[in-house]
């Protein structure tokens, strides 16, 4: 196991593994935000179940998470470090080949997501009072709407789903080639499923921030 591990394969086969779980989660949280369409009582509805009704589930869930996040970061990171020694002395010219923009953003956008994360969890779960004064604990929906009311949270939700949008295409198309699922296709648009999947989440995401800016949701 910890041959595994310190492989360069095995980093990368954890890295996939923990991205497909957190995939999964962002295609369930996506469809259920989306629920903020449907008003204010089901949507409250939907947050207490979560937070109540379900809480041992949600509970297990926020494990697995966490694990994976970290597994996922650290992995990475690592795999980062490797690719730094393998070239410590850089390029007199770089210029990409057959890399896409998607693919060589992976490293600071994740860590942007990261940043993201800790900001959006800080907000509507812990109720940090300096990302939001009027968090009410039990209000996910109007804590959601009194924040989109802010122009500033709606472009910083809606660049982080941009980054979230590039690092979805590439991870999926990744983790498919490090699993022996797909093949090397260098034409970017060919990577069929992994554009719908980062199209699908993020604009399914970006519909609540810009929902509440165009006074559909309030
Ligand atoms: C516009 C987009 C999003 C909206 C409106 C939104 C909304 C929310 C709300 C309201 C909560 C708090 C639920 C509660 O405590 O009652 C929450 C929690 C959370 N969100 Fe989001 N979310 C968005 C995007 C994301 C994204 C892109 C990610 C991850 C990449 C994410 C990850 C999480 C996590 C990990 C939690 C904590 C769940 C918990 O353990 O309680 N969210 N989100």
């Amino acid at each position: 196991m910890l041959k595994f591990w310190d492989s360069s394969v095995g980093k990368k086969v954890v890295m996939g593994l923990t991205g497909l779980i957190l995939v999964g989660f962002v295609i369930g949280h996506m469809a259920g935000n989306l629920q903020i369409f449907l008003g204010m009582e089901r949507y409250n509805a939907y947050a207490k179940l979560l937070q109540e009704d379900l809480i041992e589930v949600t509970w297990a869930v926020r494990v697995v998470l966490f694990v994976s996040v970290v597994l996922h970061a650290l992995s990475a990171w690592q795999l980062t470090r490797r690719s730094w020694a393998a070239r410590p002395v850089e390029y007199d010219m770089r210029e990409a080949q057959v890399s896409t923009y998607a693919s060589r953003t992976m490293r600071w956008g994740g860590v942007f997501l990261f940043v993201f994360i800790v900001l959006h969890i800080g907000q509507f779960t812990l109720g940090w009072k300096w990302l939001l004064p009027e968090f009410a604990r039990g209000a996910a929906y109007g804590n959601v709407v009194l924040a989109f009311e802010r122009p500033l949270w709606v472009a910083f939700y809606l660049v982080a789903m941009f980054f979230l949008l590039l690092h979805l295409f590439h991870g999926t198309w990744a983790v498919l080639r490090t699993l022996g699922l797909a093949r090397n296709a260098a034409e970017p648009l060919q990577r069929r499923v992994p554009l719908i999947i980062a199209i699908v989440v993020t604009v399914g995401f970006s519909l609540v921030p810009l929902g509440v800016a165009l006074g559909i949701v309030r």
